[in-house]
């Protein structure tokens, strides 16, 4: 069989990690990537259920793959991740071309499978939802000096828009020590910033025992060796704890950033999305931070045109925004899933007044953030250097980010990949700060 390879990704931090993940998997058995998809023997698409639009452009890519598929009758397309685990058997029902589907917790086989399908020129669909293993190779990933960890899989939190249970199962803790182990290799192999990856990182380690928690496992990863920088996504207002803050302003490494997605700022649509919390609380929790965490940057996930959000309750949501003044925002129009508790209810903001609400928050957002990166200007950040900046708004100087996130492109010294630098900031575009290194 052709073992070249090209995996294209959509969605989370999960599922790019899962397909570097499957990258190291496969290589291990023999197979090569390659850029090109179109020169690849196999191409599998990694794929997100979140938002209708989201399959649809999944859907667009596959149906572009008939003619080629029909030319080489060798190659192999296949759909894994979540869109996988939620259709099955009906996504090769609905092309003929695509020869695997492959669920969330069953990928680590897909070598196997393609071998399978390769031999006997069968079909294959995988939806297996046993125990998941979370083991990897440390030499694989696509930057030298920053990795994905994921500390645990699934969730069990039930908002009622959200497919993430339905298609990632259960929730599942990874035992802290492999957690460790893994952080150590990779700071051994020049990793020097890591981020711990779950659907709902605060809930960490409740099913363990009483004596492991979020805060007890950035201890101990802050702890190892090499690593300059740890972060943790994403957190649930609803699980966040005063330990947790406590360890953030504590520990050196960990990053001054949290991404708490709000949702909404409206009881009456809280309520409904079953989050667990209410403006008041969420607003009492970034004021805790704010002052448990000096510099404390927070950001969040909006959802617009929830079933039954009024006028008044989407006002709710902009000054819950103006309030709390993120540093980011992601806003989302509502997209019913089917199976979801909320996809019962009638889908009854119309789209154009979901997209003049996303419109609205986006404006103000965009606001907010101008007046944040003007503020930063003529001070100086600490940037994690990811090299030669190529092409991100004009060539050259080097580009990073600070310990907010934020892109930094920089002149001076050429910063080799990993180096940390103090940056004078000079400038700054809605989606870039510019500045110079080193900040005398
Ligand atoms: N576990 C994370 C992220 C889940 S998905 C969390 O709890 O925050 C990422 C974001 O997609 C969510 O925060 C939400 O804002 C958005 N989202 C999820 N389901 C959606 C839906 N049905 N329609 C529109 N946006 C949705
Ligand atoms: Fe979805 Fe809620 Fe779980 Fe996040 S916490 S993945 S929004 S069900
Ligand atoms: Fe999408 Fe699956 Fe992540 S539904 S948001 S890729 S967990």
């Amino acid at each position: 069989m052709d073992r070249t390879f090209h995996i294209v990704t959509f969605g989370c931090q999960m599922n790019k990690l899962d397909s570097e993940l499957l990258q190291g998997a496969l290589r291990k058995r023999g197979f090569e990537p390659v850029r090109d998809p179109r020169r690849a023997g196999v191409v599998l698409y990694n794929t997100c259920s979140v938002r209708r639009q989201a399959e649809n452009r999944v859907f667009s890519h596959l149906g572009a793959w008939q003619e080629h598929a029909r030319s080489d009758p060798g190659f192999i397309l296949g759909v894994i991740g979540c869109m996988a685990q939620r259709l099955g058997r009906r996504i090769i029902e609905r092309f003929d071309h695509v020869r695997l589907v492959c669920g969330t917790r069953s990928f680590l086989r897909v070598p196997d499978y393609l071998e399978r399908i390769a031999e006997t020129g069968d079909r294959v669909v995988a939806l297996d939802q046993g125990p998941f293993s979370f083991e990897r190779d440390p030499e694989f990933r696509p930057q030298p000096h920053r990795a994905y960890v994921s500390i645990m899989r699934g969730c069990e939190n039930y908002c009622a828009y959200c497919i993430v249970p339905q298609v990632r199962g259960r929730e599942t803790n990874r035992p802290p020590d492999e957690i460790v182990e893994e952080v150590r290799r990779l700071c051994d192999g020049g990793v020097v910033e890591v981020a711990l990856l779950g659907q709902n990182v605060n809930a960490y380690g409740k099913a363990l025992g009483d004596d492991v928690s979020l805060a007890g496992l950035l201890e101990q990863v802050n702890a190892v060796r090499g690593l300059r920088r740890l972060r943790f996504i994403t957190s649930h207002p609803a699980d966040m704890t005063e330990e947790i803050l406590r360890a953030v302003a504590g520990l050196e490494k960990v990053c001054e950033h949290i991404h708490m997605p709000a949702q909404s700022g409206s009881d009456a649509v809280l309520g409904r999305m079953r989050r667990g919390y209410t403006r008041g609380q969420y607003l009492e929790l970034t004021g805790k931070a704010r002052r448990l965490i000096e510099g404390v940057e927070i950001s969040s996930d909006f959802i617009v045109g929830f079933p039954g959000e009024s006028d008044e309750d989407f006002e709710l949501t902009l000054s819950l925004l103006e309030e709390v003044r993120f540093q980011q925002g992601f806003i989302f129009r509502y997209s019913p899933r089917p199976g979801t508790r909320a996809a019962r209810w009638d889908d009854d903001v119309p789209e154009a007044i979901k997209r003049e609400r996303q419109q609205r928050l986006l404006a103000a957002q965009e606001r907010v953030d101008a007046e944040r990166r003007a503020s930063l200007r003529g001070g100086t950040v600490e940037v994690l250097s990811d090299g030669p900046n190529r092409g991100h708004r004009q060539n050259g100087g080097s580009i990073g980010r600070t310990r907010h996130n934020d892109i930094v492109v920089f002149s001076g010294p050429e910063a080799p990949p990993g180096a940390l630098c103090r940056v004078l900031v000079e400038n700054s575009t809605p989606l870039t700060l510019f500045g110079r290194h080193p900040a005398r």
